[in-house]
């Protein structure tokens, strides 16, 4: 990466924290745990990272996560992603968590939001970092586990920045959630959903008009529909755009016919991210250096950068510090 680049204040602001786990921590974690992994060794872990499509991916994300089960567990995977943060100028990370995949490996919301909550006051002290946890529904989990999730998560909501909605996404439109959205937005809690990810524009339509997001996740199917990519630039909705995650999970053939460039180019607010950096191949300067090689100039970048500024949730002291 251009040290320009490194140096210039950046957010992340899709960042699944689960999707951070290197195959050399699940391994030290599923020895502290005494869990096993199924999988020989780092090397064996390695080999299945060959994606073909989300679900695939998925697969072994969701199975991996049966190594993190204390509070320390969690504390120590987000103080890893930090460091490597720091070291890439993120200074403010909106991070992603899911509670509906621990809770079902016997972890309680508690010990997944007391681990991670943790790490930011650290991460806080250590590296100025500021930032907070959105909450994510897995929405091929029945809904009313989803709405269970929101009531448990309602007498901590003051703690943490918003909900959003991952996994499996053909199939479980936004629709399905319309009243999870409603009772978070009631709570006072920000809204993001992935959204045209896999699936058509009819899912970011979904996302914003049933569920009031102020951001969609990926986002990059909007490219098909141009009064939607008007729509997004006109009301200035952001999109976190995940270059890398893309292209290993084949929702796109490779960078160069990536829709970012259509997408910046028709005006909307576009972010670059790394979602599940331990599984595709980058952190979030690996993401900004693949797009200069794919012919985004540093001028373009910078202004990636300051969007993912002006897109986060931070407020507006701290937006103007970082800016
Ligand atoms: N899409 C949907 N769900 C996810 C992803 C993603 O890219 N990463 C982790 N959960
Ligand atoms: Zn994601």
């Amino acid at each position: 990466m251009h040290p320009d680049l490194r140096s210039l204040p950046k957010a992340e602001l899709h960042l699944h924290i689960e999707g951070t786990l290197e195959p050399e921590l699940a391994f030290a974690l599923a020895e502290r745990g005494g869990i096993r992994l199924p999988f020989a060794d780092i090397a064996d872990l390695r080999r299945h990272y060959d994606f073909t499509d989300l679900q695939s991916f998925l697969d072994l994300y969701y199975s991996c996560m049966a190594v993190l089960r204390t509070e320390q567990d969690f504390t120590d995977l987000a103080l890893a992603y930090f460091e490597r943060a720091d070291a890439d100028g993120i200074r403010h990370v909106e991070m992603f968590c899911d509670p509906q995949v621990h809770e079902s490996n016997g972890v309680t919301l508690d010990t997944v939001l007391d681990g991670l909550l943790a790490a930011f006051r650290i991460a806080s002290e250590r590296w100025g970092i500021t930032g907070g946890l959105i909450v994510c529904i897995v929405r091929d989990e029945p809904v009313a586990s989803a709405a269970a999730l929101i009531e448990e998560l309602a007498p901590r909501a003051g703690e943490v920045l918003g909900i959003g909605l991952d996994s499996a996404e053909v199939g479980y439109p936004p629709s399905l959630f319309t009243e999870v959205f409603a009772r978070a937005r009631e709570l006072g809690l920000h809204r993001v959903a992935h959204a045209g990810e896999e699936a058509p524009p009819a899912y970011i339509w979904e996302a914003l008009r049933l569920l009031d997001v102020e951001r969609v996740d990926h986002g990059i199917r909007a490219v098909d529909e141009p009064e939607l990519v008007r729509h997004l630039a006109e009301r200035r909705v952001p999109l976190t755009v995940c270059p890398l995650s893309n292209v290993r999970l084949r929702a796109v053939a490779d960078l160069s016919s990536h829709p970012i460039r259509a997408l910046v180019d028709a005006g909307v607010v576009v972010t670059v991210n790394s979602d599940d950096p331990a599984y595709f191949g980058g952190y979030i300067a690996d993401n900004y250096a693949a797009l200069a090689a794919a012919g985004f100039t540093l001028d373009e970048l910078a202004d990636l950068a300051a969007n993912s500024i002006d897109a986060s949730f931070a407020d507006e002291a701290r937006k103007t510090e970082l800016r």
